[in-house]
């Protein structure tokens, strides 16, 4: 049998949102990767004596799969956490472990997302927003251009903003997204949005409810997600 991989939501934060199967994946794997802020989320899961944990950064995760990769043995396992669901905003680095282990060696587990949890906390139903992550490397202009077209026909949004700490051109958090907006035609004045932090910790999580006006010029953690919401 080949290396298998695990790609795992782990869901946004805390423990009581992982799965049961999400468990097992876990336990059945020799080699643990993700960032930190996913490792540490589920670290009561992980026996450090029998498993070997790596935690990666944007910068060393290419060379960090491949080197496991290589050391891995047949009919090993390894996990690759994800934040939320796996299957949401992950697909630039779900490529890429599709192509370094063979597509079938590759099993996909869903978890929780940070998306399910804002529309749960807002109570806007996924099946009738426009759900859309600007949490990517690639150009967002065509996604902005949607955004607008959306607030126009007066659908609600659930959105992942966009941090960029190394180049602020390429930013597109909370302030960047209401300028945007009403130099796009939109009244910001009259738009309602919340904008939730640190989804599912219970120590750290906030809520902010205003107009979409309200948020320029304010500074948001980059673990957050924004839903706006036309009176209904
Ligand atoms: C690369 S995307 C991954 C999304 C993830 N796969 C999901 O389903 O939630 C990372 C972004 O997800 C959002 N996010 C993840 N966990 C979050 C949390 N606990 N609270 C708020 N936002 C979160 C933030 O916008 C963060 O910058």
């Amino acid at each position: 049998m080949p290396k298998r991989l695990y790609t795992i939501g782990v869901g946004p934060g805390s423990i009581k949102y992982i799965t049961d199967i999400a468990r097992e994946a876990i336990y059945k794997s020799r080699y643990i990767i993700g960032y930190k802020y996913t490792i540490s989320a589920v670290e009561s899961l992980i026996d450090k004596n029998k498993q070997e944990i790596y935690v990666i950064s944007l910068k060393n995760q290419e060379e960090l799969y491949q080197y496991i990769y290589d050391r891995m043995k047949d009919e090993e396992y390894c996990a690759v956490l994800f934040t939320g669901d796996v299957n949401f905003s992950e697909s630039e680095v779900v490529d890429r472990l599709l192509e370094i282990f063979g597509e079938k060696n590759v099993e996909i587990i869903p978890g929780i997302s940070s998306i399910q949890i804002a529309a749960a906390r807002s109570k806007v139903p996924l099946d009738k927003a426009h759900v859309v992550t600007f949490h990517v490397t690639t150009d967002i202009e065509q996604k902005k251009k949607e955004l607008v077209r959306s607030i126009i026909l007066r659908k609600d949004i659930i959105l992942l903003p966009r941090p960029w700490p190394s180049d602020s051109e390429k930013n597109f958090m909370q302030s960047e997204i209401a300028i945007f907006l009403k130099e796009n035609g939109i009244d910001t004045s009259n738009l309602n949005v919340w904008v939730f932090e640190h989804l599912t910790n219970d120590s750290k999580e906030t809520v902010f409810r205003g107009k979409v006006s309200d948020l320029e010029g304010l500074k948001f953690s980059d673990l957050s997600v924004v839903v706006i919401d036309h009176i209904r």
